[in-house]
């Protein structure tokens, strides 16, 4: 089969591929889920998921190696931190074998939309667990739909390794103190949609948000988790509740630590202390690590290593990860499983 697709400069942009997975939950337990070539969700009008953001995501992908074969990258933390969403709002749980079996189904299912190896792009898979049936008071629902669908993607900012900036937002949080800041759910991205057009519309590539009790200490990104390189090989990343718990993130501190030497900390990042970092990227699983060129924080841009140039540091550690995640580098034990 040819598809008419220009892999090396896919955005990061809605495809729709012949195959998604569903699976409806209804008097207490899952069914076994299949595969269905129906993109749309036949849903009830009094779903609590409209209603009341009782619905959660997920993002990961599936890489093409150099062999020409498929593998992912850290499923079963995927499946762990939709756990996690679930019960932080009163959703029933995926299991772990589950939702990795339907990852698989979905991607042996689109196989020849996975990109070629040395593309850059991969195929980015989306799990989404929804409250749905007649709900109107606020509870949560009893049945329940998760389904897998997935795409090509490339570079989800911009500059792929070229570095962007990104802007301080102090008028608007993306997440409160004890809020759902931590899970992957759709209402924290809801509320960045404001801030995030206006830093769009300023040039920026996303907003950086301050911790929501004091707007003194650097959390996240929009879209992505935020990291630091100090001059004396320190990897240094914000610790809080109210962020998402990244899996890139949690990936690239062990290989820091592990394979890059480096000392890496979860701490506190003062917004005020950003001259200790020479270097700074945005992670994720869409993000992969993005380069900050700078950040724009009241009237004053801090640039760190280049406006125009990835670091040495960021650039080793995205071809670490990226060297993993197509299986060029070996991987720590578990952290890679194979789809066909
Ligand atoms: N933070 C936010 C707000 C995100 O949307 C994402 C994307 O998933 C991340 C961080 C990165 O998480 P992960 O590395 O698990 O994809
Ligand atoms: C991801 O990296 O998977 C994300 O969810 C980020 C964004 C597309 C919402």
């Amino acid at each position: 089969m040819t598809l008419d697709i220009d892999w090396d400069n896919l955005g990061f942009e809605y495809h729709k591929l012949p195959y998604r997975y569903i699976s409806y939950f209804k008097d207490g337990k899952w069914d076994q889920g299949q595969l269905t070539e129906d993109a749309t969700l036949h849903l009830s009008e009094a779903a609590p998921a409209l209603h009341y953001g009782q619905q959660a995501f997920e993002g990961l992908k599936a890489y093409r190696t150099k062999d020409g074969s498929i593998q992912l990258f850290r499923p079963d933390c995927n499946a762990a931190r939709l756990q996690a969403t679930a019960d932080r709002l009163l959703m029933p749980q995926i299991s772990t074998e589950q939702f990795i079996e339907a990852v698989k189904q979905v991607v042996k299912a689109n196989q020849d939309y996975v990109p070629p190896y040395g593309t850059g792009a991969s195929l980015y898979l989306r799990p989404l667990l929804i409250g749905i049936g007649d709900v109107i008071g606020v509870r949560p629902a009893d049945e329940y739909i998760f389904t897998i669908f997935a795409m090509p993607v490339g570079a989800y900012f911009k500059g792929g390794l070229m570095p962007t900036n990104f802007i301080v937002s102090e008028d608007y949080d993306r997440a409160a103190p004890f809020g759902t800041g931590a899970a992957k759910v759709g209402g924290n991205y809801a509320g960045s949609l404001l801030p995030g057009k206006a830093a769009k519309a300023s040039g920026f590539s996303d907003v950086i948000y301050l911790d929501p009790a004091t707007h003194t200490k650097i959390e996240e990104v929009g879209a992505a988790n935020f990291f630091g390189i100090t001059a004396n090989n320190e990897f240094i990343t914000p610790l809080s509740p109210s962020i998402l718990p990244s899996i890139t993130k949690y990936s690239l501190l062990e290989l820091a630590e592990k394979r890059l030497g480096m000392t890496v900390i979860e701490g506190d990042v003062p917004i005020n202390d950003l001259g200790q970092f020479v270097e700074a990227g945005a992670c994720g699983t869409a993000a992969v690590i993005s380069p900050i060129g700078g950040i724009q924080y009241r009237n004053h841009l801090h640039v760190f290593y280049s406006e125009t140039e990835v670091g040495p540091v960021t650039r080793r550690l995205y071809d670490e990860l990226v060297g993993i995640q197509v299986g060029d580098i070996e991987a720590p034990e578990g952290w890679i499983v194979k789809v066909d």
